[in-house]
């Protein structure tokens, strides 16, 4: 299949919005990560995104509307947090989970009964959103497994030729996914830890906020405690393999000072063996960096064909080192030593 490549003009969102109007996939940019995009109520159109991505079919979509109101369209019904929760964030990088409507395709919600509705703030996206006149499902616009694409070169290298067209815009300011907070109960719950932190949520609401409890034991599990199998995630896209990269990676955490000298030291060893080595290591406490730049990271190091990948652990105690330690310790296969 021959992909368009469009820019972010009018004529060319028009175009984009036409081809997800009628049933095809386009990849474009949003605040948090480029997303590949179908109509959401079009069910062969959405299984061309789980076999285009090789996505598994239980792996629910996030569906994008243009504006808060469209929630109308997707929820069966929603109690005042939600209309808090819509009045702060959004446009923005939260995606709340609802009791689903019917009608809403099986194939979009992985067959759960519940539906992933979120507004991006990105003046692009809004606008394909908006003229394709329908909800529209994205998942992150990578080939399952890999990481999340935050420039559109990263989109072109995993679909080029495989779907209609990818919207080149800039790149992403976010660069992790969106925080996904499950609001069908009284207390709301993060599924997946995102820019929007607990703290922040918490604060704006007035009111308690939870983890899902599978995020904290596995951020913070040594990776030889052999607990990984209780491990069930009410997201169910957290228990797939994800983020990862060619190369074999390890985190190492503990104090800075020390941290580096390890890097180095196993740096050199793994050197001395006739073995590449990328090293990743963010400014201290400049989470929101490391957020943006850490997808990025990943790629360009495959990118050089390096066989090794040493990253420094960041501080879980912040909100946003949190959410981006969870895509590394995914991206290393939870391979972290402690120090
Ligand atoms: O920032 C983002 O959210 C990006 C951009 C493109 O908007 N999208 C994205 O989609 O990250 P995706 O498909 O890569 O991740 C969706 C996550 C998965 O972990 C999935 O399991 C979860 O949201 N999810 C979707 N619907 C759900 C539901 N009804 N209940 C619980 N989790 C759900
Ligand atoms: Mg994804």
């Amino acid at each position: 299949m021959e992909t368009k490549i469009l820019s972010t003009s009018n004529e060319d969102i028009k175009t984009a919005a036409a081809i997800i109007k009628s049933g095809g996939l386009v990849a474009f940019p949003t605040e948090t990560v480029y997303g590949l995009g179908a109509n959401a109520l079009d069910e062969v159109a959405v299984k061309k995104i789980y076999s285009t991505k090789g996505r598994p079919s239980d792996n629910p979509m996030i569906v994008h509307i243009s504006s808060p109101a469209d929630i109308g369209l997707l929820a069966s019904s929603w109690n005042s947090t939600v209309n808090r929760l819509m009045d702060i964030f959004w446009p923005g990088p939260l995606t709340l989970v609802l009791n689903k409507k019917e009608g809403i395709p099986d194939v979009t919600t992985g067959g759960i009964d519940t539906v992933a509705v979120r507004m991006p703030d990105d003046a692009c996206a809004l606008a394909i959103i908006k003229q394709a006149g329908c909800p529209v499902a994205a998942p992150s616009a990578n080939i399952s497994g890999r990481p999340s694409p935050t420039k559109a070169e990263h989109v072109i290298n995993d679909l080029d030729g495989k779907i209609d067209a990818i919207v080149v815009g800039s790149d992403c300011r976010v660069g992790i996914e969106s925080t996904v907070l499950d609001v069908t109960g009284e207390i709301p719950v993060i599924l997946r830890p995102g820019i929007i932190t607990a703290d922040e949520i918490r604060e704006a609401l007035g009111m308690n906020v939870e983890l899902d409890p599978s995020l904290l034991k596995r951020n913070t599990q040594d990776s030889d405690s052999g607990e990984a199998e209780d491990f069930s995630p009410k997201s169910p896209g957290m228990k797939y393999k994800h983020y990862a990269p060619e190369a074999e990676m390890t985190i190492i955490e503990g104090q800075r000072s020390k941290v580096e000298a390890e890097i180095k030291r196993i740096k050199e060893l793994k050197e001395s063996e006739g073995k590449s080595v990328g090293v990743i290591m963010f400014e201290e406490r400049a989470f929101k960096k490391a957020a943006r730049e850490f997808f990025a990271k990943l790629r360009e190091l495959d990118g050089q064909g390096v066989d090794v990948i040493l990253a420094g652990a960041l501080s879980q105690a912040d909100g946003v080192g949190f959410a981006v330690m969870n895509r590394m310790l995914k991206s290393a296969g939870y391979n972290i030593i402690k120090i």
